[in-house]
């Protein structure tokens, strides 16, 4: 009844903001992710009689704040197998320096993953990512590597990620940490009040589903410029209707924009760099894993060498 599952964390390209069942976790939109190597969570689970409460240790500290959202997460696998044993949690987010990236994505899958491992449930990783979708919804993603799709689905049953591409071309990340700390509007509540007040929501769900259509496009030919173009212009337009949501959401900070126009820059000289962002002022830089050094070094012109973190495509679940 114990096991240890590591997760890569992953940043979208065709964003998911918006959920149709807030229960269910279903959203509006499918989505489609990269995978990244250098950001993962190691989380062991082992589930013990002795046990009269859940205990989640995360990075070596007992983490009473979050204890009832991992609790709950657990109670799902917990039905499955028909028992209400206790689990010691143990988990461990491996990201160089104190990214700001420690995303929800690789905590939910890794902790899935090694429920899943630990009971011998033997999901499949479809109905895995499921399930892992009900602790956050981008972490279904993280069940698999390389380019990952989300499909939206109409049940829970449907609402599942599958690997579309490994990812094994000349395609890589950047990541810039702008700010570390912990973001200042949640994505659950951020995307609940961009659904219900931005009057650009609905165009937002039209524009993802052809952006997704011209991603795949654009990922089949192994097109890194025509897939950084839409993922760019898909997260603006993500922005934009958080920005014109009420009240308005912008998370953009000044280095945020010194960043994308740093990026623009570059792509204006003929360098394949484009820009995405999440709920968070930290921009992804998409690029060619072959012209990351060079990015890098015109990166720090205005960040420091900490803040800059070149990523691999990753893998999907480990066990390990
Ligand atoms: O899975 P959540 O609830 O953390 O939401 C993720 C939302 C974005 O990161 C902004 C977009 C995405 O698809 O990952």
């Amino acid at each position: 009844m114990k096991a240890k599952v590591r997760a890569y964390t992953n940043i979208a390209l065709i964003k998911y903001w918006g959920k149709k069942d807030e229960d269910l976790i279903l959203p509006y939109n499918n989505s489609l992710s990269l995978s990244l190597k250098e950001f993962y969570t190691e989380t062991e689970v082992e589930f013990r009689d002795d046990l009269e409460k859940d205990i989640f240790i995360l990075d070596g500290h007992e983490d009473i704040k979050t204890l009832a959202k991992v609790s709950n997460f657990i109670d799902y696998f917990r039905n499955l197998k028909g028992i209400e044993t206790r689990a010691y949690v143990s988990s461990v987010n491996h990201v160089p320096t104190a990214a700001g990236l420690a995303s929800s994505a690789s905590a939910f899958a890794a902790l899935g993953g090694a429920c899943n491992e630990a009971l011998q449930l033997k999901l499949n990783d479809q109905e895995l990512s499921t399930y892992i979708r009900l602790g956050s919804g981008s972490a279904s993603r993280s069940v698999f590597g390389g380019l990952v799709e989300w499909h939206k689905g109409t049940s829970h049953e449907t609402s599942f990620a599958e690997k579309i591409d490994d990812a094994d071309f000349d395609i890589a990340m950047i990541a810039i940490i702008v700010n570390e700390k912990e973001k200042k509007v949640s994505s659950r509540s951020g995307m609940k009040n961009t659904v219900e007040t931005s009057p650009y929501y609905p165009q937002w769900v039209n524009e993802a589903a052809e952006d997704l259509i011209d991603m795949k496009a654009a990922i089949k030919d192994q097109d890194v410029d025509r897939i950084g173009e839409i993922a760019e212009a898909n997260a603006l337009k993500m922005h934009a209707t958080m920005m014109t949501s009420n009240p308005s959401i912008v998370y953009f900070e000044p280095k945020t924009l010194i960043a994308m126009n740093l990026v623009k820059e570059m792509r204006n000289e003929g360098i394949t760099a484009y820009f995405t962002m999440d709920a968070g002022p930290n921009v992804k830089v998409i690029c060619k894993s072959s012209q990351c050094d060079i990015i890098k070094e015109r990166l720090l012109e205005e960040f420091k060498e900490e803040d800059l973190i070149i990523s691999e495509p990753g893998y999907g679940l480990e066990v390990l």
